[in-house]
């Protein structure tokens, strides 16, 4: 395979993954000096239900992460519809993105109030995927909310509608 062959390879997989419609969470975690910190991430999914597990992958370039590695916790604050603002915040980088956000810290995390959801979790392992980290957790705390979520879908933010057919 020549490199325009990769080349393009990665910019069909681009697309294809631009088409996958995805939740949108602020996976967060507390430093040792009490500082929130807090990362968007659209590649969160369910594990495992005995025990209860979750993941999360996240770019080794991450502080977010190197954070998680260096206190073996995390939360995941499943984003609401009308959250996309806090979306595109925790999408920056620097240690100052909690700024005039509230939070609380809940299971030794900080958890973002009136989400869709929010799991507290212990990191069970880390396994390397290529430029990015996945994060497994066991979760330690679970609150679901009822909402419309926040999606990510062809680059834009948005929510879910069900099918007519299914309402009926
Ligand atoms: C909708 C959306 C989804 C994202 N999903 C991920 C993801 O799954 N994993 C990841 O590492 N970064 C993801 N990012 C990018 C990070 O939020 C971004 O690189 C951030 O600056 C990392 O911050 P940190 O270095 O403080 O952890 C996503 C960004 C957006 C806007």
């Amino acid at each position: 395979m020549n490199s325009s062959t990769r080349h393009s390879l990665v910019d069909e997989f681009r697309e294809v993954m631009a088409g996958v419609c995805t939740p949108v969470s602020v996976v967060t975690a507390l430093a040792a000096d009490g500082r929130p910190h807090g990362t968007t991430v659209s590649a969160f999914a369910s594990l495992s239900m005995a025990p209860p597990m979750a993941l999360v992958s996240l770019d080794r370039g991450s502080d977010l992460l190197a954070l998680v590695r260096e206190t073996g916790r995390f939360g995941i604050n499943v984003l609401g519809s009308e959250q996309s603002a806090w979306a595109l915040r925790f999408a920056g980088k620097g240690a100052d993105k909690f700024t005039g956000v509230p939070w609380d810290p809940h299971v030794g995390v900080p958890r973002l109030p009136g989400c869709g959801g929010f799991l507290g979790c212990t990191v069970a392992d880390l396994v390397d995927g290529g430029d990015h980290v996945i994060v497994l957790g066991e979760v330690v705390a679970a609150e679901a909310i009822l909402g419309r979520p926040l999606t990510y879908h062809s680059r834009m933010f948005g929510t879910h509608a069900a099918l007519e057919e299914m309402c009926r």
